[in-house]
């Protein structure tokens, strides 16, 4: 049998950034469980932010197109986001948004991909508040099930190890959980690509 295929990306580019590097663990310990993983920068599928006139005049971007492919032809999805005044970032947002767009999304049938979210944070609740919206856009957008079992990093700045690792117990427990579920539910439900 083939192995389930899980994309895997973080909602910042920024240098050193911080659910970048939950994206990266995610990623490898996904891979330790026997899933094929694609791990992605959105900074590789730059966006001018969404505008109606912009897809009137000059269709969907090819950036957008780009990345519903890379959903379409995995079963499962990771995304780790910082938390930008308690919600999503924009740059995360202007990403789904482009490629919820219903001309692709009739191409594309996103609704058979599940979906886990994790987020980062400095702070001590390790940005969960953007969790409850990004898991709302995900079923908004996408029409998709995001797994129950979520992560959330708190004092981030401090929280991975030299070896993109997590220092503490709690946490790497819980994503080692969030990634095992993931690729369990995914193998299980989702269409194939
Ligand atoms: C506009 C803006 C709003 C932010 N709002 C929050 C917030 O609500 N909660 C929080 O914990 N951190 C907040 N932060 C801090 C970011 O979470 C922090 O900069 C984080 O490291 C960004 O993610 P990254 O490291 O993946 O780039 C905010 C940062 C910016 C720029």
């Amino acid at each position: 049998m083939a192995a389930t295929r899980i994309l895997v990306f973080g909602g910042s580019t920024r240098t050193g950034s911080l659910s970048a590097r939950l994206a990266a663990l995610a990623a490898k310990e996904i891979g330790l469980l026997g899933a094929e993983v694609t791990l992605i920068s959105l900074g590789d599928y730059p966006l001018p932010i969404y505008n109606g006139d912009l897809e009137k005049d000059e269709g969907i971007p090819e950036n957008a197109r780009k990345l519903a492919r890379l959903i379409q032809t995995h079963q499962g999805v990771f995304i780790a986001t910082p938390e930008y005044n308690h919600s999503l970032p924009p740059l995360l947002k202007n990403a789904i948004d482009w490629s919820s767009r219903p001309k692709l999304t009739a191409e594309l049938h996103h609704r058979g991909r599940v979906y886990a979210i994790g987020s980062t944070s400095d702070g001590m609740i390790g940005g969960a508040r953007a969790l409850i919206d990004l898991r709302k856009v995900i079923a908004t957008a996408y029409g998709a099930l995001t797994i129950a079992e979520q992560v959330s990093v708190s004092q981030a700045k401090t929280a991975f190890d030299d070896h993109g690792s997590l220092t503490q117990e709690a946490p790497l427990t819980l994503l080692r959980t969030v990634c095992a579920r993931l690729v369990e539910v995914a193998a299980r439900f989702a269409e194939p690509g």
